[in-house]
């Protein structure tokens, strides 16, 4: 029987990065005999023009259906004024948490190719492979309780909780420890314990975790200093795990180390391997609809689909082989473009890798 993929464009790039992602997808469907079958559904801004809501009950319906979930992005200016609660972000949050995708996999990888594309110098990012595994259903972003509320004096104060249960820790503890397994058997705990009790928690249960797992050294680091380390010396990491918001922070941080956030595809993946996949930049409002936007990191995030929730690992290999092959040939999309480097749109792009699979 085929695979099911929902296919959410989203907002803003999302629907030129996805429409060459597909594209790329209807090649080893059509060349290499991959089974899939796709079904498109609404989020983000894009669903609340049409529907009232980011995320739509359909969305959701063909989201529990699906094997694997392939998302553009969301969000844009014509949104930010709405109530926060119909926010195209909210759609987002929404989908991660109804599918119960805690565990965020966001891998910062330099291309050789693109070492010079860094703002960093070379030494100090060459060779950088890093995996940030973020807990991407609990923390501050989803705690309760939050808001706004007036006090007694008058004045508004807003609020938010940050609080994680032992079991969030666990899981998202597990999820990091087996990919590090799979890597160098290093990681790096990231939190704030010396203020936040919440994260002195986090600490102490990742200590438990890392008993069952006696191979991998676990070493535990401050968030601040943290993102001081990751410009100073990233490649001293090889797995960190850390809380939502530190993760979301983080790893922007990461992705700029390899030259463009254009290039990083991540996955969010359930206690069961079905899993949601996205680039990890966001809908780039300012450029939308110009053609000029990178592909690429969505284009990977399908070969990761295809390696983590679709069990095509030879597809997922044959996308990562093309995008390499395009890279070598000089093919760079605006973000990426440096001297005597050929600038391409969008679409050229995707084409190029669709090229890149068939020859
Ligand atoms: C991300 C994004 C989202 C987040 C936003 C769009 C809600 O920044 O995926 O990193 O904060 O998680
Ligand atoms: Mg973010």
């Amino acid at each position: 029987m085929s695979k099911k993929v929902a296919v959410l464009p989203g907002d803003g790039i999302g629907q030129e990065i996805v429409a060459e992602a597909i594209k790329v997808l209807n090649v080893l469907r059509s060349d290499f005999g991959l089974s899939v079958e796709t079904e498109d559904g609404l989020i983000g801004g894009t669903a609340y023009d049409v529907h009232g809501t980011p995320l739509p009950d359909q969305t959701m319906e063909i989201a529990r259906e699906a094997d694997a979930v392939l998302l553009g992005a969301v969000g844009g200016y014509q949104w930010e004024s709405l109530d926060i609660a119909v926010r195209p972000e909210k759609g987002l949050l929404g989908i991660r948490a109804g599918l119960d995708l805690f565990s965020n996999l966001r891998p910062a990888i330099l291309y050789p190719q693109l070492a010079s594309a860094s703002t960093l110098r070379e030494d100090v990012v060459s060779g950088l492979d890093l995996m940030i595994v973020r807990e991407l259903t609990g923390g501050i972003y989803f705690g309760q309780p939050r808001g706004i509320r007036t006090l007694d004096s008058g004045e508004r104060q807003g609020f938010n909780t940050l609080v994680y249960a032992e079991h969030e820790i666990e899981r998202i503890g597990r999820s990091a420890f087996e990919i590090a397994m799979k890597r160098d058997k290093r990681i790096t705990s990231v939190d704030k314990a010396n203020v936040l009790e919440s994260t002195e928690l986090w600490r102490e249960v990742m200590e438990r975790v890392a008993g069952d797992y006696p191979e991998v050294e676990l070493s535990h680091m401050y968030v601040d200093n943290a993102a001081m380390q990751l410009v100073r010396a990233p490649k001293q990491f090889d797995v960190m795990v850390t809380t939502n918001m530190f993760g979301d922070i983080l790893s922007d941080c990461a992705a700029m180390l390899t030259g463009s956030i254009g290039m990083l595809p991540s996955a969010s993946l359930d206690a069961n391997g079905k899993g949601m996949y996205e680039p990890i930049h966001g809908s780039a409002p300012d450029i939308a609809g110009q053609n000029v936007a990178n592909p690429l990191a969505t284009i990977l995030s399908v070969s990761m689909m295809l390696r983590y929730s679709l069990d095509e690992a030879d597809m997922a290999d044959r996308i990562s082989q093309a995008v390499d092959k395009v890279l070598n040939s000089g093919l760079r999309t605006r973000d990426i473009h440096s001297e005597g480097m050929q600038e391409v749109s969008c679409s050229a792009m995707g084409d190029a890798v669709v090229a890149a699979l068939r020859g």
